[in-house]
């Protein structure tokens, strides 16, 4: 892993500081909610992930508090929910439409409640045993503020379990992908189905990829990751990369905070 300077680490091209930037090339995630949970359905990689998650929980202690930061439909939220029956799971989404997913897909659990805001205007009663953080970090602004906020989160010890997309969203590599494996699962009929109804998801990665080269969204080598992380106050467990190597994923414990950057909450 290269060495850094705290200073190149930190600089606001690494953190993707988004005051200039033309913020209408973002994703639209209300329009991406509608198609999103084709995905959990079909992207071996996705389910992978989902798996990934579930296996982690299996190796810590049952969490009391649990944070699902940029939660979307659920889907990491649904796992904790099942396998940690007695935690308490506080969904974070600033997007209506992923959020009435959630709470759709939800119902049943009464260890989930909601609050329909950004990270950054989070209310962080009591400190959390675990955060998750799935997709989400290089889509907010600020990245280095937003991994300190992640860290007040938790108590010292507690866990992040952290996924990025940290590399280019390559759509027509993603495309031929989901292609080859949903006809091989469903047959070319059943392939272009599930295609005409997920079109949704190409549209939105598209947005992606071009708010990522606007620099809208933050992009990183799983090198920066490590730095932004350690840099924000954590000790990494695990590191791999995932997601046909678009994504990064730390497994991290909060370190002890340093004097001046406690909770004031
Ligand atoms: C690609 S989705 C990931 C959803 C879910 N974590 C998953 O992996 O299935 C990214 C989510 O991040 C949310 N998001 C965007 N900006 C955010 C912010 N500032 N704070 C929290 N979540 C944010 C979006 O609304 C969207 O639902």
């Amino acid at each position: 892993m290269p060495s850094l300077t705290r200073s190149e680490r930190a600089s606001p091209a690494l953190f993707g500081q988004s005051e200039k930037k033309d913020l209408s090339a973002r994703a639209d995630w209300s329009a991406y909610a509608s198609a999103y949970d084709l995905l959990s359905e079909h992207n071996p990689d996705y389910k992978a992930l989902l798996r990934d998650f579930e296996t982690f929980l299996t190796t810590i202690e049952p969490p009391e508090l649990i944070y699902d930061i940029g939660g979307g439909t659920g889907n990491y939220t649904q796992i904790a929910a099942r396998c940690c029956p007695d935690s308490e799971i506080r969904l974070v989404e600033p997007d209506a439409g992923m959020t009435g997913l959630a709470q759709a897909k939800l119902a049943g659990f009464e260890n989930v409640s909601y609050q329909t805001c950004g990270l950054e205007g989070v209310d962080a009663k009591g400190k959390a045993d675990l955060v998750i953080c799935v997709h989400a970090l290089y889509a907010m602004p600020s990245q280095e503020q937003r991994l300190g906020e992640l860290r007040r989160l938790l108590r010292p010890g507690g866990w992040l379990y952290l996924i990025d997309l940290g590399r280019y969203m390559n759509v027509a590599d993603w495309r031929g992908y989901l292609f080859r494996s949903l006809r091989e699962k469903l047959g070319l009929l059943g392939a272009l189905r599930v295609f005409w109804q997920g079109r949704e998801i190409a549209k939105q990665n598209t947005s992606i990829l071009n708010a990522q080269k606007k620099g809208v969204y933050w992009t990183h080598s799983a090198e920066e990751m490590a730095a932004a992380v350690t840099d924000a106050g954590f000790e990494i467990v695990r590191q791999e990369s995932v997601y046909r190597g678009y994504s990064d994923l730390l497994v991290c414990r909060a370190a002890p905070l340093e004097p001046g950057r406690e909770d004031r909450s």
